[in-house]
């Protein structure tokens, strides 16, 4: 069984790994404190903002949207931490997500995401990108909603199909008619995306140049309403 609620983020599985073996530091917020207040930080001249922000600029969108690849580029630009969720939670897990899904389904690894991104979005701000299914849970977008800025990568489904045939690793497209399966999440899960703070589409230009967009996307959105850009 997976305890992801032992200590910070241990995990007691069936192999029996010795806990001493489970990467603590890198999981414990101890190691990552929030920085204290913090308003909006200062904008550069395109208008968007160039040193770290007070919340974690949270990434969400579907398999293949680009949230790794763009929250990477995001984190340098910032000068922020960078975190993939799916990554935490399987670090935290000591196994891969495939293996997760397969040994204790579905419902154990969306219960260690929860508790994954509860924990990460308690420290220090970063950029997160979040696996796919994330922000569908209630809990997991209202804590996302308070503590972060959260913004969805929307792309069509072509788009996604081909970009999600060159990874594999994906538990949800394992074995199924890809094209379908994408379709029925885009169905589901896009009209919940829509509650994000900002939505940038995205499409085949370079992930550069989404950066930028993003980038610009939230130097707007910070001026319109600055206070979105503080802790509560
Ligand atoms: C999932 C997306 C995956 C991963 C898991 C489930 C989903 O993350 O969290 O396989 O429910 O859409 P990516 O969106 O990073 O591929």
């Amino acid at each position: 069984m997976l305890d992801f609620d032992y200590g910070y983020f241990s995990a007691v599985y069936r192999r029996q790994q010795p806990l001493s073996t489970i990467p603590w530091r890198a999981l414990s917020p101890a190691a990552s404190r929030p920085v204290p207040g913090g308003g909006v930080r200062p904008m550069t001249n395109t208008g968007a903002p160039s040193t770290p922000l007070a919340k974690t600029i949270v990434l969400i969108g579907l398999m293949g949207a680009g949230k790794s690849s763009i929250g990477r580029r995001l984190a340098k630009r910032f000068a922020m931490k960078f975190a993939d969720a799916d990554d935490e939670v399987a670090k935290a897990a000591g196994c891969s997500i495939e293996d997760i899904f397969e040994t204790y389904g579905e419902a154990a690894f969306r219960d260690g995401e929860r508790k994954v991104i509860f924990r990460l979005l308690d420290g220090e701000p970063r950029v997160l990108a979040t696996g796919g299914g994330a922000f569908m849970d209630p809990l997991t977008r209202a804590r996302i909603t308070e503590r972060g800025i959260s913004i969805w990568l929307r792309a069509d489904l072509d788009i996604l199909v081909r970009r999600t045939h060159r990874r594999g690793g994906r538990p949800l497209l394992k074995n199924t008619d890809q094209r379908a399966t994408l379709a029925a999440l885009i169905d589901e899960r896009y009209g919940v995306y829509a509650e994000a703070d900002i939505v940038v589409d995205t499409s085949d230009e370079s992930a550069e140049k989404t950066t930028e967009r993003v980038l610009k996307a939230i130097g707007a959105f910070l001026k319109a309403a600055p206070a979105a850009g503080r802790m509560p």
